[in-house]
């Protein structure tokens, strides 16, 4: 394996001096080498499955599932074996490498499954998070070109299926499909358990995975297999994982969080996942991570604020005295939260930022370094990151800016599909990858996020595009026009505020205000819908005619009033 040096280099000391070695002597192009070895082409399901069969880790767990009204567990081998029929089923539908797969499902064993087999056809996935209508489903399955598409009966509903040419295989995992839909279980029971692995190069995309942007369509981010590479140091250096943990990443894989660290990164290292079906539930929560007996736990400052505002009396009936440390990704991670961890679980949240885009943790509180409060860390060793102006000159200590990281990691999202150009302005201040967050660095290189520059809202830690809302609700006939932009909110990060100009003829009233929510509720996504409204005579646009988000973030703060 030779991974003990690269390990070695980072020893899990509090220790800077040692991540100061790291950082000069590591480089993920060495971490290549040792993966890699001179195999001249690769597949990410060979390194999660068959390299921990090889170890003689078949017959541990790979997943537990727990939902409200079924329970599940598989080993690796069993997992390999489910993998392998569904990859067979693929193969008898024609989908070859670099076709899509499109899963809209909810968290579930097929999930993964589906999601393992079609990477080791090289065949390209297309998550949806299960809360996305007809139209945010439209928009990814006609922009991806999916040929295939696994959902269940209740989701199949809001698949425009005759607007789709290009989709030929629809698998259903649950409930009764139609003449024109397949049965995901009898199809994988009547398929075989071997097959061969499609090798593919470190470049060849894994997933597509939609992500909003502040202006237009959601981007397809374009990941590959090459992320491996990122997403096994990151688990080693930031989640620390070891052998004998049990992991629990609450994301749902329809984000990149529940995806690169809710399966990649855990069975990289061959650590048991817990996936917990349905909704968010505090108690349900608490239960589960007594019951798995989770050792490391990756989840969200809101859903932490949310158990301790459940109470003592909820959290406080579990025991969760495994948890060796927990991690914090996708909004501010805050004091009261922290001090909540340390005095009632006795145990430090570390905070992780990284995006869509990067595709991997990139800047954060290192278990071998001292945390400070408020600050979200220190780049990962081979990552370099700085705060740069608008021109791309480095800014010194203190100063706000860009936060940006030179181009270049394992991770990082190769392309936006069918758009080269949108992913070239990621990369318009070369060498680096500007990110849309503002941040300011410390003398000691800790950097301090400071909200989105570009409009982009983060909800209960959902990341929402605020032309996409808009858009919908310019399509209903009381709306000429519509600013949306992010409130601060408590509880949620932010929530979505719309401002909107009635047409002629129409006067506001609370239950408009409803019918306009529900209108994004049903069309967009839930999450999407906007909590606050507020009516406007016009709304402030730029030269170029898009909205002015920096005029609709003074409304939403109320500046000036
Ligand atoms: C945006 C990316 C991959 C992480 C999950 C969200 C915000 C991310 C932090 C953090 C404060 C954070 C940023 C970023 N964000 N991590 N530790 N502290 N804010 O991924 O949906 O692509 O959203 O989430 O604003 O740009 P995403």
């Amino acid at each position: 394996m030779g991974n003990q040096k690269i390990i070695g280099a980072l020893p899990g000391e509090h220790n800077l001096q040692d991540y100061d070695k790291a950082c000069r002597e590591f480089s993920f192009e060495m971490l290549a080498r040792e993966f890699y070895g001179n195999a001249g082409k690769i597949n990410i399901v060979h390194r999660v499955i068959d390299h921990n069969i090889e170890r003689g880790r078949g017959d541990r767990m790979a997943l537990y599932y727990d939902a409200d009204d079924r329970q599940a567990s598989y080993t690796f081998n069993e997992l390999n074996e489910q993998v392998n029929r569904f990859a067979n089923v693929l193969d008898k539908y024609g989908l070859q490498k670099g076709d899509r797969l499109a899963i809209f499902l909810p968290r579930s064993p097929e999930l993964y499954i589906s999601f393992l087999g079609a990477a080791k056809k090289g065949v390209i996935v297309v998550p949806m998070f299960e809360a996305f209508m007809k139209d945010a489903v439209r928009e990814r399955l006609l922009s991806s070109g999916a040929q295939a598409l696994v959902t269940n009966a209740e989701l199949l509903s809001r698949v425009p299926r005759q607007e789709l040419p290009d989709l030929r295989a629809v698998l259903i995992t649950q409930g009764a499909g139609d003449a024109q839909t397949l049965d995901w279980y009898s199809e994988v029971a009547g398929a075989s358990p071997r097959t061969e692995f499609c090798w593919v190069n470190r470049e060849d995309p894994l997933f597509i995975l939609y992500a909003a942007g502040a202006d237009g369509r959601p981007k397809g981010l374009v990941h590959v297999h090459d992320m491996m590479l990122g997403l096994w140091a990151t688990a080693a250096w930031v989640h620390d994982l070891k052998e004998d943990d049990v992991y629990w990443c609450t994301a749902d894989p329809g984000w990149i969080t529940g995806i690169a660290y809710g399966f990649w990164a855990p069975w990289l290292h061959g650590v048991p996942v817990l996936v917990k079906g349905g909704r968010f539930d505090a108690e349900q929560w608490c239960r589960a991570l007594e019951k798995y007996r989770v050792s490391v736990w990756y989840s969200a400052p809101t859903a932490f604020r949310m158990i301790i505002a459940a109470g003592k009396e909820v959290y406080g009936r579990y025991d969760l005295g495994r948890l060796r440390h927990i991690l914090s990704v996708g909004e501010p991670l805050t004091d009261d939260v922290m001090q909540w961890s340390l005095e009632t679980l006795g145990v430090p949240i570390y905070d992780t930022w990284w995006m869509s885009e990067t595709g991997m943790n990139m800047i954060c509180n290192l278990r071998c370094l001292n945390i400070k409060m408020g600050s979200i860390g220190r780049p990962v060793p081979g990552i370099q990151a700085a705060v740069v102006d608008d021109e791309g000159n480095e800014l010194p200590p203190y100063r706000i800016g860009n936060l940006a990281v030179r181009a270049g990691w394992p991770a990082m999202a190769r392309d936006v599909w069918g758009n080269r150009e949108k992913y070239e302005e990621y990369f318009r201040l070369k060498p680096w990858f500007i990110s849309g967050d503002a941040a300011y660095m410390d003398e000691d290189g800790y950097f301090y996020f400071q909200g989105r520059v570009d409009g982009v809202i983060n909800t209960a830690g959902e990341r929402v595009g605020p032309w996409e809302v808009e858009e919908k609700l310019r399509e209903h006939p009381a709306v000429q026009d519509a600013g949306v932009a992010g409130k601060p909110d408590k509880i949620r990060g932010e929530i979505i505020k719309a401002y909107v100009v009635l047409q002629p003829g129409y006067e506001w009233s609370h239950a408009l205000g409803e019918e306009l929510r529900n209108f994004v509720k049903t069309g967009l996504a839930a999450h999407a819908a906007p909590r606050e409204f507020a009516v406007k005579e016009s709304i402030p646009k730029t030269p170029d005619g898009k909205v002015d988000r920096k005029v609709l973030r003074g409304w939403v703060l109320e500046l000036g009033k």
